[in-house]
Formats: structure tokens, C-alpha cells, sequence
């Protein structure tokens, strides 16, 4: 199997690259059609790994789901048969324990295996299950199978607020909302733009989602149906990874469509790094080499900040630098994989310890007092990087790793591309269209 990317860097990267479809929209989208009656059509749906397994997944259960263009997906759940997530797919697809909103509303019970997914830290779902609970879900854990049994014995009703927000989460406990129509209320919530194109999708569909100040209402889901079909955003994700790629390259590369409310923390960051930031028109901005970058600090966190998927393209921009910069994760633990590989090419980069008051409340995930983290990472500019073969383990560090060797000198290999390829659509056609040398081997 093909699962390399042989890469000859040191190019400036020049031209245009049309973003596709939000990953992080397109999974939530299609797993909400099977609460829908009828057909939903979901257009600029991404052909990524992610989405093709959770599309496999979906039909196991037996939902219908077939790609009518390059981009459109028409999904039909009226024939699902099964209520049990198989542990494959489970293991595999970290958002299938999303399917409990439409299992629940299906069948009244499911059988949902604990999440696998992306190696970023532990990534428990601690937060969602209570809420699941507060919602009035019975919820059961065996820990020989790894699978939770989850029974609704009440339409779901009332309150929840997050003892810290989660973006899935959210989204989640809001999906279980539309099995009612009585009203139930979801507090302390994650406000990522993701999030509201997932409510603008259910409530084009005759839902009633209200986002107030931190909270979301819903009071109306039964008998969802598409009145016309429905398109997600685009991957503000992908954006930073070639901005990041075009000016750290000395290059100059135009990306759209997106909406700058989308990205204006990421535009501010690229602004006081000195980079080339220039908004053409129609949703489109040109991202360019102007003079010296220069270093800076970035603090990642929740909407509306500095994302956590940003902070590795963060880094990639950093190597090129003028000086010393640093990077302090705030939002999972483990997020810092690449670098030992970036090491690789001949880059400059240490775990630095910064001392942090109350971490608990600071950092997003669970913060344990007598667990050592290295959430913290000092990088030195101006870095002449060299060939390597390099090993992605997890989706935005891939990314991360195949841009750093775009930018080093020489041919360098970088295994795991199926793992990059889980969130970026098209990613060697878009990069030779840049002009990058790259070939899947
Ligand atoms: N957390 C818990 N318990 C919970 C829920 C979350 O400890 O019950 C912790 C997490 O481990 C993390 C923090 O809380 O440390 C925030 O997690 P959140 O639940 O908000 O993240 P997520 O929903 O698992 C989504 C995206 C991520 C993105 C984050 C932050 C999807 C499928 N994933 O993850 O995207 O980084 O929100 O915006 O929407 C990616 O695309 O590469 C990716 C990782």
C-alpha cells in the first residue's frame, strides 16, 4: 500500500488553492441526516478518509449514503437495522460516539463503543456522558467489551451546563435535544463556528436551536426534513495549513472561500509575525512572503482563539522565524508529537516549563496535580532544514511534518500519509497545483 509522500522541498509555493468542505462539519452533518426523514443532501462534503469511514460505518448500521457528484452526498437512514457500533469502526472513527443521539432516537437504546481517534492526548468523553445522564439517558459502561450500553427511558429533558466546554460535546447533547419537543438547554457551551453551521443545518431542517450568551436552547427537533439541501463551510483548518505553508516557503498563494470572522484570530497572528495578509475579494485572502518573519508567542485555546489545530502550521511558520518563539497548548495534552520528528530536518525546538497559575482551570482537558505535561515549546528561528524521513502520528501534526518538508532542502519521505489524508482533501493535487514536488509512494 501507498503510504508515503516523497517530498523535494525548498520552493516557494505560488497560486490558488480553493478550500474544500470543513471535516469537522462534514462528520457531524452526516451523522444528524440519520435523525432526518427523507433524503438529505449534503454538498462540498469532503472525499477524506474521515468521511469515507464514517460513511462505511453509517451503512453498516444501514443507512443509505451514496456521493451523486464529486462533493454531494444523499443519505437515507429509513432502513437502519442495527443499533450496535461495531468496535472496528468504533476504534477507528474517534466521532462514532456521536451516533448515540441518532441510535437513541431510532431505537430507544444502542450499544456504542469508547472512541479511539487522533493521538492527542487521552481524550475522554467524561463531560459528554454526564450530560447525557443530566439529559435523563441511562448509560451503561463494560469495561471487558469497552462498550457503552445506553438506554433512553424519558424523552430527554432540562439542563446541562459543561464543567468545561467541549466542542463534540456540545454538538452531541444538542442532537440529543432534537429527540424532544420539549425544551432542554445545553450551558458553558463551546462556541466554535462549526458548531453554528451545524445548528443552521438542523434548523434549515425545521429545528429550533437558539444560541444565546454561552448556552444553546433547543426547543423544537421532532420530524426533521430537508427542505433543500444543505452546504457546508469551508475547512478553516486546511486554510491555516497552506497560509502558514505559503509564507514560511517565501511564497505567495491566494485561499478561499472564507469568511474572516472565521479566521481573525489566526489573521492577527499572521499579522504581528510580519507576514504578507491581504484581503482580495469574495470571501478570498492572499497570504504572502513580505519581509523577515518574525517570532511570536501563541497561546492556543477555544473559539473565538487561536485554535488548538492551528498551533503545529504555527510552528512550521516559527522554524523561519527571526528569532525565539513559543507555543503553549492549552486545550488537549499530547499535541506536541512532531516535534521530535521536526528534529529530524534539523530543527530547534525544546520543552520549556512555564509555570501556570491554577492549572486546572487554565488548561482545557483534566488536569491531573501529580501528572507531569509538556504542554510548552520554545522554537529557534532562521532554521536551515535538511532531508529526513519523517513519520506522521496524528492529523494536524501530519499536515505539520509533509509542509517542514516542503521547506527543507533535499528529498525527504514522510510515512502515514492515510492519517493526513483523514482531514485534507486532494493534498498532493493542491500542493503540485503550488508548485511543491510531491509524490504518493
Ligand atoms: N475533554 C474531556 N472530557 C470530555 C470532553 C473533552 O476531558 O468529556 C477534553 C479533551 O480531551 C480536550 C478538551 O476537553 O482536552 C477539549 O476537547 P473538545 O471536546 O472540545 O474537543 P473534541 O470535541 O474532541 C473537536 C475537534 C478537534 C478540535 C477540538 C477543539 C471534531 C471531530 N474534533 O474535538 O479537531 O481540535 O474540537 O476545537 O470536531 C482535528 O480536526 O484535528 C481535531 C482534533
Amino acid at each position: 500500500m501507498t503510504d508515503s509522500y516523497l517530498i523535494s522541498g525548498g520552493k516557494p509555493l505560488k497560486g490558488e488553492v480553493i478550500l474544500s468542505g470543513a471535516k469537522n462539519v462534514a462528520l457531524k452533518t452526516i451523522i444528524a441526516a440519520l435523525m432526518f426523514k427523507g433524503d438529505v443532501t449534503l454538498k462540498n462534503i469532503p472525499k477524506i478518509n474521515d468521511v469515507l469511514d464514517l460513511i462505511e460505518l453509517i451503512k453498516s448500521l444501514g443507512a443509505k449514503a451514496n456521493f451523486t457528484e464529486k462533493n454531494t452526498l444523499v443519505i437515507n437512514s429509513s432502513n437502519l437495522k442495527s443499533n450496535r457500533v461495531d468496535l472496528q469502526y468504533g476504534s477507528k472513527i474517534r466521532v462514532s460516539f456521536m451516533l448515540f443521539a441518532p441510535l437513541l432516537n431510532h431505537f430507544g437504546e444502542c450499544f456504542v463503543p469508547n472512541p479511539g481517534g487522533c493521538r492527542i492526548g487521552a481524550r475522554p468523553i467524561d463531560r459528554i456522558i454526564k450530560g447525557l445522564v443530566a439529559l435523563g439517558v441511562k448509560i451503561d459502561y463494560d469495561t471487558e467489551t469497552g462498550y457503552y450500553h445506553a438506554k433512553i427511558l424519558k424523552k430527554p429533558v432540562g439542563k446541562y451546563r459543561f464543567e468545561k466546554p467541549s466542542h463534540t460535546g456540545t454538538e452531541l447533547l444538542m442532537m440529543i435535544g432534537l429527540m424532544t419537543d420539549e425544551k432542554v438547554q445545553i450551558e458553558n457551551i463551546a462556541n466554535e463556528p462549526e458548531i453554528d453551521d451545524l445548528i443552521l443545518y438542523l434548523n434549515s431542517a425545521g429545528a429550533i436551536i437558539k444560541e444565546e450568551k454561552n448556552k444553546i436552547i433547543i426547543s423544537k427537533g421532532l420530524e426533521l426534513i430537508q427542505k433543500e439541501s444543505f452546504t457546508i463551510m469551508s475547512d478553516r483548518n486546511e486554510l491555516v495549513t497552506y497560509a502558514t505553508l505559503a509564507v514560511a516557503s517565501r511564497g505567495d498563494v491566494t485561499i478561499g472561500p472564507i469568511d474572516e470572522k472565521l479566521i481573525s484570530s489566526f489573521l492577527e497572528i499572521m499579522r504581528q509575525a510580519g507576514a504578507g495578509v491581504e484581503e482580495i475579494s469574495n470571501y478570498k485572502y492572499r497570504f504572502f512572503y513580505k519581509s523577515e518573519i518574525k517570532p511570536i508567542n501563541i497561546e492556543t485555546s477555544p473559539h473565538p482563539g487561536f485554535m488548538t489545530d492551528w498551533q503545529p502550521s504555527g510552528a512550521i511558520l516559527m522554524l523561519k522565524a527571526n528569532g525565539e518563539s513559543i507555543i503553549h497548548e492549552r486545550v488537549f495534552e499530547n499535541r506536541f508529537s512532531y516535534v521530535e520528528e521536526l528534529k529530524k530536518l534539523g530543527a530547534k525546538i525544546d520543552f520549556v516549563n512555564i509555570a501556570v497559575e491554577n492549572p486546572e482551570i487554565f488548561y482545557h482537558f483534566n488536569h491531573e496535580k501529580d501528572k507531569k505535561y509538556q504542554q510548552t515549546i520554545k522554537i529557534q528561528g532562521n532554521s536551515e532544514l535538511h532531508n529526513a524521513i519523517l513519520n506522521i502520528s496524528d492529523l494536524r501534526a501530519g499536515a505539520a511534518l509533509a509542509c517542514a518538508a516542503l521547506l527543507a532542502e533535499g528529498e525527504s519521505v514522510v510515512n502515514g500519509a492515510s492519517i493526513l489524508e483523514r482531514g485534507y482533501e486532494d493534498f498532493v493535487e493542491k500542493v503540485k497545483k503550488l508548485g511543491g514536488e510531491i509524490r504518493k509512494v
